[in-house]
């Protein structure tokens, strides 16, 4: 049908062509602000007339430019129109792989909402030809200017500029937006769906003489130490970088002494280009890229990315972010040891480039180009294989290059994400080759490769990893919604690859490009992950998944503030909470996972043993910029402390010192922990002097104890009616449970094998989901049966069972209590019994989530204070992030706000904690170092909860003393979790040690 251009495969018309971002002294007019707005259910809009300079809109919506519709009318109304908008096609949508429309491409459905925006705007005598320029517009978008025509742009993440006859005086700009187009079939990233203009809009005047594209070529070669530089100008022009003493034509080579760019040491050289009409800022960053012998190499040593994927995402404005949210995510970034960004998966506002060179980030720039739901029809009609989508391909590969391509920052050009194979691909690669071959390029979902200069992959397991990392990976693969696996080694090449191309695959060096699936609790294992990447060399490192949750901040029916996720729309398909995956909360406060990604991030490794052993494995720069110091902390005080005096160490390097004396010998204290620290020795410009990138610790062996004096209480334990004493605790004579200890009432303990799932416990479908294993099991739904209560002199012995409703299997117990000193001691032991493998349900291999006793307290608990990791969640394999000390927290602040409630706040590694609050004697408990947490409600109590306010206090409080707990893993997206951080279902026995303080 002719006039459909939103259903054209073709990119766009009447646009100009891509050119570099630029700051630049000619006139800019922000057209940012309040416009007028009306939403229609089609894409006929409000019809020809809201074109016309004369228009009468004076009863339309206003609309905030830039933002997204769906938002705007949305997140600050309860129960008004906008909440009616929730669950339609005219609401926030979220899918992860499928498309929200059918698969018929380039079609889309009559139900296509559609904005139609207008502003009138004044712009002064003198400003001169003018362009204009959208930095995004989602999806669509046709324009307008004063009833004229200017055309119309498909390509949401990236700008379009127009030719603008303004005139002086009065202007009336008219825009179409389109929620569907041809162009949704090339932007189906797991992610919101969110129309509108949601980035700057801007009228730049164009005088005659003006710059209209340049590009910096800065090449820098590490044994000369010398920089190249050599600008294009689309006109005739001057560089001047005073620094260097260069004046040259535009055009020409200079050849000079500088320092390198790097993440490490971001030295930019700032000048300008100037041309008769326009003069353009400079930022040249000298580095060159290259692959050598198989590895990745930046200005001559290798680079391994410590990176995390960035979607653009604020929970209040969606993918319109300011720049004070950009530094904020830079800054973060940069204090927890990331120096790399893959910006998943779209080109970010250019502000956030010219922010990572500023600050140091190496970044892997993606284009806007993903297809991923065409795997519901395998492939088949996959717009990369077919010519009638080139244009549209290349189109977005210009802009995003054209825009970008004077960033030091951008390493790697990523040709797409999820987009299997085609001819498109090695078409990108080509015009790539040409127009900057200073950059290498990723892509990693072809099989083959062939376009990449990566061999690349998503979440492979620790195994697969290292085999790669040795040049030993199995050859073949199939692929899986997230790339290959390689589960039967005798598996033919995929189809489509050659012979030649698997040797060629086998020679690139591997890029983890999603690893680590932060989703909920999580991700574990990020030490594995690391002492892997760090060992080969053909492994040049990885980007977590992901930065931050994509939470929408909403209010509920009751006023009641949540974080809005796909599951609270009543829309099909939905992406279920895979929304919800990030190192930080959508709010930015930080999960654990980040301090224990910037552990296994650090690049100065500090190893304190019988000497101190520091490394520096940082890409470019000595530890000059780094002042090392020491302390000695005993009962959570500062004993002893002073500075550690490392001479500056070359990148590569590692020196070796001895403990100081004063260290030494406060050590001796009970609970005393020395840190040595690498910190900033003055403020840079994310982070304040003194911020620690780097720590090691050794922790004192525990002192021995004396004997502990008992209080003269008799040492056989009595019966007196219904109670049973064992040195100061009493029992309830028939169930055997501890009632009380001296004055404290408790309850308990009863054996506990369940966790509230965590996300990660449920797998990826039918994948490694753990939490249903549990459920057939019945592990949520624990009887407890008490077999006998016997006094056997001063101890007092019980026996008994905890099994599920409903199974033949479950855990026999034995409980044995006895005096210790003031307190009193249990030893438990405990034995799984009953056919719990290869049951009716065909679970074979079943682990439990959790081995341990839980406890009730009064809930007047409301403290605690404890020695061991801390003071933030850990688990067995996320723990070293953690430092040892004395710690102490409120009960409400040990817990770990997910705004999908499930298990958190465990603590690994405890060797003592106590309980305290107002009106009640401290419990005090001691043991092997042994798991805790402590919190208001049961781990069924969480599990039930969907919203983090359907937690209430209750009038106990739930203390969890466990052997042992499992770990947290990946396996929402990643590998199932390794056997060594799982629970044994063996044969176990592990005492504690209970008194009041
Ligand atoms: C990857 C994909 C990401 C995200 C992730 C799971 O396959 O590239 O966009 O969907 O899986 O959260």
């Amino acid at each position: 049908m002719t006039g459909r251009y939103w259903e054209s495969t073709l990119p766009g018309a009447g646009r100009r062509a891509p050119r570099a971002d630029a700051v630049s002294d000619a006139a800019v007019l922000s057209l940012n602000g309040t416009w007028r707005f009306r939403l229609s259910p089609t894409a006929a809009g409000t019809g020809h007339g809201f074109v016309a300079t004369d228009f009468d809109d004076t009863d339309w919506d206003e609309m905030r430019v830039p933002s997204h519709w769906v938002l705007e009318a949305f997140t600050p109304l309860v129960g008004g129109p906008a909440r009616r908008m929730l669950g339609t096609e005219e609401g926030p949508l979220y899918t992860n792989t499928a498309y929200p429309i059918p698969l018929d491409p380039p079609y889309v459905s009559t139900e296509n909402p559609t904005g139609d925006y207008r502003l009138v705007f004044d712009v002064p005598a003198d400003f001169g030809p003018a362009v204009l320029r959208f930095q995004g517009v989602d999806s669509c978008a046709k324009v307008w200017l004063n009833g004229e025509e200017l055309g119309w742009s498909t390509g949401s993440r990236l700008p379009f500029e127009f030719d603008a006859p303004v005139r002086a005086g009065r202007n009336v700009l008219a825009v179409r937006v389109h929620r569907w187009s041809a162009g949704t079939y090339l932007e189906d990233q797991d992610m919101w769906w969110l129309p509108g203009i949601f980035r700057d809009v801007e009228l730049i005047s164009r005088p005659t003489g003006a710059i209209d594209d340049h590009f910096v070529h800065a090449d820098y070669d590490h044994v000369t130490g010398l920089g190249t530089l050599r600008v294009d100008a689309s006109i005739d022009a001057v560089v001047v970088i005073p620094e260097l003493g260069i004046e040259m034509p535009a055009g020409e080579t200079a050849t000079v002494s500088v320092e390198p760019w790097s993440a490490d040491i971001p030295r930019l050289y700032r000048g300008t280009l100037r041309a008769a009409g326009e003069t353009v800022e400079l930022a040249v960053g000298f580095r060159r890229v290259e692959i050598v012998d198989g590895v990745f190499v930046v200005n001559g040593s290798p680079l391994t990315f410590r990176g995390v994927n960035r979607h653009e995402h604020h929970p209040d404005t969606g993918r319109t972010l300011d720049r004070e949210t950009m530094i904020q995510d830079i800054v973060m970034m940069k204090r927890a040891n990331i120096d790399s960004v893959r910006t998943s998966h779209y080109p970010p506002h250019p502000e956030f480039l010219r922010l990572c060179d500023v600050y140091g980030l190496w970044v892997v720039l993606e284009v806007d180009l993903e297809t991923h739901g065409f795997i519901y029809e395998g492939w088949e009609h996959n717009p990369p294989a077919l010519p009638e989508w080139r244009e549209a391909i290349m189109d977005r590969l210009r802009r995003t290059v054209e825009r970008d391509k004077n960033h030091p920052s951008i390493v790697v050009w990523s040709l797409a994400n999820e987009s299997m194979s085609g001819d498109g691909f090695t078409e990108m690669r080509r015009w790539l080759d040409e127009r900057d071959p200073s950059r290498v390029v990723l892509y990693e979902r072809d099989p083959s490769y062939r376009d990449s200069d990566f061999y690349a992959l998503m979440y492979p397991s620790l195994e697969l990893l290292e085999s790669i990392g040795r040049r030993e990976e199995p050859r073949g693969g199939k692929l899986s919604m997230h790339g290959m696996v390689f589960d039967d080694p005798d598996e033919p090449l995929p189809a489509g690859v050659t012979e030649a191309e698997e040797e060629r695959r086998r020679g690139l060096p591997f890029l983890l490009v999603e690893y680590a699936h932060a989703m909920g609790n999580g991700p574990g294992g990020l030490q594995d992950y690391w002492r892997v990447l760090r060992a080969y060399d053909r492994l040049c490192g990885g980007f977590v998944w992901e930065w931050i949750d994509h939470g929408i901040n909403a209010v509920d029916a009751d006023g009641h503030a949540f974080v809005l996720q796909s599951e609270d729309i009543d829309y099909e398909p939905r992406g279920g909470r895979f929304s919800l995956d990030g190192l930080v909360l959508s709010d930015r406060t930080p999960k654990p996972a980040l301090a224990e990604l910037a552990k296994a991030h650090e690049v100065i490794d500090i190893e304190v043993g019988e000497r101190v052993r520091i490394a520096n494995e940082r890409h470019a720069a000595d530890t000059s910029d780094l002042g090392f110091r020491w302390s000695v902390e005993a009962d959570g005080r500062v004993v002893a402390s002073g500075v550690l005096d490392v001479p500056p160490i070359a990148r590569g390097e590692r020196v070796e010192t001895a403990i100081p004396d004063a260290a030494a010998s406060a050590l001796r204290a009970t609970d005393a922990v020395l840190t040595v620290e690498a910190a900033l020795a003055a403020a840079t410009a994310w982070a304040p002097e003194g911020h620690v990138i780097a720590w090691g610790q050794k922790v004192a062996e525990p002192v021995e104890e004396a004997a502990r004096p008992g209080r003269g209480i008799a040492a056989v334990a009595s019966r007196d009616g219904d109670v049973i004493r064992v040195g100061e605790a009493s029992f309830d004579a028939a169930t055997g449970r501890l009632i009380g200890l001296g004055d404290l009432p408790l309850d308990g303990p009863w054996i506990d094998l369940y966790r509230a799932p965590t996300e990660n416990d449920h797998g990826q479908g039918d994948h490694n989901n753990l939490a249903a294993v549990w459920r057939a099991t019945g592990l949520h739904r624990l009887l407890h049966r008490v077999d006998d209560v016997a006094v056997d002199g001063e101890r007092l012995v019980v026996r008994g069972r905890t099994a599920p409703r409903t199974h033949p299997h479950g855990v026999a117990w034995t409980m044995t209590w006895m005096p210790d000193g003031d307190g009193v001691r249990l030893d438990a032991a405990v034995d799984f019994v009953g056919p719990w493998a290869d049951t009716p349900f065909k679970h074979r291999d079943i682990w439990v989530p959790r081995l341990g006793l839980r406890f009730a307290l009064p809930a007047a608990a409301d403290r605690v204070a404890w020695f061991g990791r801390g003071p933030e969640e850990t688990y067995a394999d996320s723990v070293e992030g953690a430092r040892v000390g004395r710690f102490e927290r409120t009960i409400d602040a040990l817990q770990t706000p997910y705004p999908i409630p499930q298990e958190n706040g465990n603590h690994t590694q405890t060797r003592w904690l106590e309980v305290s609050g107002d009106g009640m004697p401290a419990l005090r408990v001691d043991g092997e170092p042994f798991d805790f947490a402590a919190r208001r409600w049961t781990s069924e109590q969480l599990e039930a909860a969907r919203r983090p306010s359907d937690l209430v206090a209750g009038d106990r409080v739930w203390l969890n003393l466990d052997h042992g707990q499992q770990g947290i893993g990946s396996a929402s997206v990643g590998p199932a979790l390794p056997e060594r951080y799982r629970v044994p279902r063996e044969r176990t026995a592990w005492s504690v040690r209970l008194s009041v303080v």
